[in-house]
């Protein structure tokens, strides 16, 4: 029998990427998705791209009912929990909403998994809990001090994590720090889309590219990096799940509580983004300089060693392949999903 993976917000961007490579690796994914960022007709994407149509249950991570009844129904082996909100700029309006989804969402999907007696987790953590350290590339021991309220939810939930791990060492727990997931599947039949105005850089250049908007913004041109502009770690979508993947692997129910970033170790600034997608796309993107965006850092990337060490994975794809792949789902779905 296949194990059975309740993927939490797995209709989302990373969380369908996710569904995708389980079904691909022989997993039972179940999705739990309350359809708050995003579209039921991914679901048919996901089969046209696996020939399996996931099963899913429409809920709320936040209530217990409706959570308890997929695992009365499903002997589940493992939870991945995507399921969250993830804008910075909301997170700052409205705190009550973030800690609710973030936080308590959580607690509610840990305290469901203890009483049906599963005790493998996930979770989506974020680059963001380390703040800014007064350095560029952060390993698992870099010091966290996240500095908006998005950032402090993750924390918030890593530290119940290390203290739920504490006083319960059976569970098998990992804890894993993304940095910055781009791309889209190479069929274009999955990807990113933002509702709203994009806050991230790689779905603005695209949207830029497809006629969407009229031009980007490049946050800065005055930091220290090679050309002036901020650079990050970008790292392909399949990438990321694959580490996920890798991770499921090493853990095998064995109890543990395991910290990794996944991210490439390489880093690109906002033009060389920019350059790279207009090679890639043979579109011009027209951009103009504006002031730096509060509470940015000048750069930052990940030390990849543990995870390499730890679960044997390390990124392939590099900013080319991440480029061509926004692009594909991005002219096959000029205005996203459809509704
Ligand atoms: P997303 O918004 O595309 O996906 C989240 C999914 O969870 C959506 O389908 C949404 O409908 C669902 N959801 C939200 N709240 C829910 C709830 N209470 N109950 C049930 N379903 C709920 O986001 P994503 O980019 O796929 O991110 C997935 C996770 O990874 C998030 O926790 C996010 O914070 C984390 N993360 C994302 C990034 C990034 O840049 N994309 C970076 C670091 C960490
Ligand atoms: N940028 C622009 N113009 C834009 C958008 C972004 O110049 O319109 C710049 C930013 O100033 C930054 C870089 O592009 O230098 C990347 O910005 P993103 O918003 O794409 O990514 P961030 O690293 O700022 O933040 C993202 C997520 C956070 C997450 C963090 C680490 O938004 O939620 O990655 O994982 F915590």
């Amino acid at each position: 029998m296949k194990p059975k993976i309740l993927v939490t917000g797995g209709t989302g961007y990373i969380g369908s990427h996710m569904v995708v490579s389980l079904i691909e690796a022989g997993y039972e994914p179940i999705i739990f998705d309350n359809f708050s960022n995003s579209k039921r007709s991914v679901i048919g994407r996901i089969e046209q791209i696996t020939g399996h149509k996931p099963k899913l249950i429409e809920g709320d991570i936040r209530n217990e009912k409706e959570l308890s009844r997929v695992f009365e129904k499903y002997q589940i082996s493992s939870v991945i929990n995507f399921a969250g909100r993830k804008a910075v700029g909301e997170s700052e309006v409205d705190p009550l909403l973030y800690f609710s989804y973030n936080v308590e969402g959580t607690i509610v999907l840990l305290r469901v998994m203890k009483k049906f007696g599963v005790k493998e987790f996930i979770f989506s953590s974020s680059a963001t809990v380390y703040g800014d350290p007064g350095y560029d590339e952060f390993d698992e021991e870099t010091p966290l001090s996240p500095i908006n309220n998005y950032g402090q939810s993750k924390w918030m939930v890593e530290e119940i994590l290390r203290k739920l791990y504490k006083a319960e060492p059976d569970w098998s727990i990992a804890i894993l720090r993304y940095f910055n997931p781009v791309g889209a599947h190479p069929s274009g039949l999955i990807g990113e889309d933002p509702s709203g105005i994009p806050a991230n850089l790689m779905p603005f250049i695209s949207q830029v590219a497809v006629g969407r908007r009229e031009k980007l913004r490049v946050f800065g041109n005055d930091y220290d990096t090679r050309d002036g502009t901020g650079a990050r770690d970008y790292i392909h979508v399949l990438d990321l799940v694959d580490g996920h993947l890798a991770v499921l692997k090493a853990m095998n129910h064995k109890p543990q509580l395991l910290t990794l970033n996944l991210g490439t170790g390489n880093n690109t600034t906002v033009l060389e983004l920019v350059h790279a997608f207009e090679k890639a796309s043979g579109k011009t993107i027209p951009y103009e300089i504006c002031a730096r965006r509060p509470g940015d850092k000048n750069a930052c990337w990940t030390n990849p060693n543990k995870a390499k060490k730890v679960i044997g994975w390390q990124a392939k794809r590099d900013i080319n392949d991440m480029c061509i792949d926004t692009w594909r789902w991005q002219q096959k779905n000029p205005n996203g999903y459809p509704d």
